[in-house]
């Protein structure tokens, strides 16, 4: 009888406390929600989806603009699709330091074959200028500030400088004409 009394003990005493003390993780008890690093706050994912998109996407209105209309082709992070539709991230004309040749681009269109990152591409991307001098201005400084681009915002005054300069043009640029 005396034998079992040490083992006894630490069943009936020490192991309650052990459990107690090292696996209790229950709401209210030890910790709460917030102490939980795994445990995320409905309350706070409602907030953050409200601020930006539940993926914590930029909701600027250039990136909605962006969204609804370039993404379709050219993807949601610019990346666009190899030979089919060259990326925005990255892109030279995209980020030029002459806004305007991504301004002539949205507001009429591109066309012919061109080699981006090694992959050839041959398609018309059409015009967009049922899209306002505001809107192109702010999908235009969306693109040139997201996915590594850094250039400079482009104003709804460029737009338009470029929108009444080009008013006489109807067929998508090409690439030498952007040159
Ligand atoms: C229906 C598909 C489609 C949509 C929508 C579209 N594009 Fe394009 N875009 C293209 C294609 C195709 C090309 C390449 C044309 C070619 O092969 O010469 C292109 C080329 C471009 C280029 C030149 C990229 C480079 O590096 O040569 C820019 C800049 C561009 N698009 C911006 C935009 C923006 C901004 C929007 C949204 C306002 C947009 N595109 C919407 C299909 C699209």
């Amino acid at each position: 009888m005396k034998k079992l009394f040490l083992p006894l003990i630490l069943i009936i005493v020490v192991l309650p406390f052990t459990t107690l003390f090292s696996g209790c993780n229950v709401s209210g008890f030890f910790t709460t929600y917030e102490d939980d690093p795994v445990y995320e706050s409905p309350i706070a994912q409602d907030a953050a989806a409200a601020k930006g998109g539940a993926d914590g996407a930029d909701a600027s209105p250039g990136a909605t603009t962006f969204k609804q209309v370039c993404a379709t082709c050219h993807q949601a992070k610019g990346q666009g699709v190899p030979g089919t539709y060259p990326p925005l991230a990255g892109s030279a004309l995209a980020r030029n330091a002459d806004a305007t040749k991504p301004i002539r681009i949205v507001l009429h269109g591109f066309q012919g074959q061109i080699e981006r990152n090694g992959k050839t591409y041959n398609g018309v991307m059409a015009a967009w200028s049922q899209l306002t001098d505001q809107e192109i201005a702010e999908v235009l400084s969306y693109v040139r500030s997201s996915w590594g681009n850094s250039a400079a915002a482009v104003t709804p005054d460029e737009v338009k400088a470029v929108r009444d300069q080009t008013s006489g043009r109807s067929s998508a640029y090409t690439e030498a004409e952007l040159n």
